[in-house]
């Protein structure tokens, strides 16, 4: 089965083409962070209208590049929520107008069951059941995955997600937007004070929120108050900033790893994935290979390219309900979706990477 999948829950628009016999065919992704650029965040209006632009001649160039014809298409699948809701309309409209056009299924896609999916598209990826470590800029989540589509939710930040803390903080230290990416980078020069595992410590040293005391949840948004202060009191250079990047991304990781490695005991479960845009997150992965390896437990990533919001993921979770005989016949986007309101799929077909 072939099926159209069409990101555009924010500000990246995202086409590919899954084929659940031979895996992934094509994808394209087109980033609006330089439209947005000059208002430090996304413009929600301004995202809508160039989502309007480029979906189809992306979708276009992703048929062009597959080798298909829009005919060859056995179903489409858009993202239908959580996301901006004029954003949502646009990949909900066009995916439902094609899927007349060519009388094939479609279905309405839960964004963050994209993401959650989305290290499947990789080759000898694992299978339910595991827990998964949901990191994006709107979401910090440990979800328990018994089966695809049956989800539990284990815990989730109580305030900022974790991308939120590092683009708020970033955007304190006087960084561009996305924040996310260049204080990951800044930190990447930060100075070490002591090397641990090969890793290395920044001068600065802040809390870990929230793992003094039992439990899953997280809570992000006072630590870049913390990291406020101590740019304020510090003698303001660019070496310090770069040591308060490293201290911060130190705390933000470290926190995550202590959760996941928690997650995993109280689940039973050997197997941990990640997904959404801090999944990029170098130092998020190495943090994280080195706590499965510790404990002889398998830790899988999607590539660095679907970490961030694309296509693919839209097109292979979208196919998986497609092809379990699921379909929407009602046009309908979710701003706010709860994942675990999603219906469980019996089955699945084997991934096959792309
Ligand atoms: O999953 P995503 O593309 O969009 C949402 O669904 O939110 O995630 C975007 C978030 C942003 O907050 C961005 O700053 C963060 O992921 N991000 C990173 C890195 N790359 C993206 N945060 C830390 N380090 C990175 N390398
Ligand atoms: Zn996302």
């Amino acid at each position: 089965m072939r099926v159209l999948g069409l990101e555009s829950s924010c500000d990246e628009t995202g086409v590919a083409v899954y084929d659940t016999e031979r895996g992934l065919l094509a994808h394209a992704l087109y980033s609006q962070v330089a439209l947005h650029a000059e208002y430090g965040g996304v413009v929600p209006e301004l995202a809508s209208r160039d989502h309007v632009r480029k979906l189809l001649p992306l979708v276009r160039q992703t048929l062009a590049e597959a080798g298909l014809s829009q005919q060859q298409l056995d179903g489409v699948a858009y993202t239908a929520g959580p996301g901006l809701i004029g954003a949502l309309l646009v990949g909900a409209a066009t995916g439902r107008a094609l899927a007349w056009a060519l009388d094939c299924p479609s279905i309405g896609v839960h964004h963050m069951e994209g993401h959650l999916l989305s290290p499947l598209l990789e080759p000898n990826s694992p299978l339910p059941p595991f827990v998964c470590l949901l990191v994006s800029g709107g979401h910090t989540q440990l979800v328990a995955v018994e089966a695809i589509g049956r989800y539990t939710l284990l815990g989730e930040t109580l305030d900022d997600a974790a991308g939120e803390a590092f683009d708020k903080t970033a955007k304190m230290l006087g960084l561009p937007y996305p924040g996310g990416p260049e204080l990951a980078a800044l930190a990447l020069e930060g100075r070490a004070v002591a090397e641990a595992e090969g890793r290395k410590e920044s001068h600065f040293r802040f809390a870990r929120p929230m793992t003094d005391r039992p439990g899953l949840d997280f809570s992000f948004s006072g630590l870049k108050t913390q990291v406020l202060l101590a740019w304020q009191a510090s003698d303001r250079s660019e070496a310090t900033k770069r040591d308060l990047a490293l201290g911060f991304e130190d705390a933000v990781t470290d926190t995550l790893a202590i959760k996941c490695e928690r997650a995993l005991k109280q689940t039973g479960m050997r197997t941990l994935v990640v997904a959404g845009g801090v999944g990029a997150n170098k130092q998020l992965r190495k943090n994280l290979a080195d706590m499965a390896a510790r404990r002889r437990w398998q830790v899988s990533f999607p590539r660095m390219a679907f970490c961030t919001d694309n296509g693919a993921m839209i097109a292979f979770a979208g196919a998986t309900r497609l092809a379990a005989g699921q379909n929407d016949f009602e046009f309908r986007v979710q701003p706010r979706w709860d994942m675990a309101s999603l219906a469980p799929v019996a089955a699945l077909p084997p991934p096959k990477s792309g």
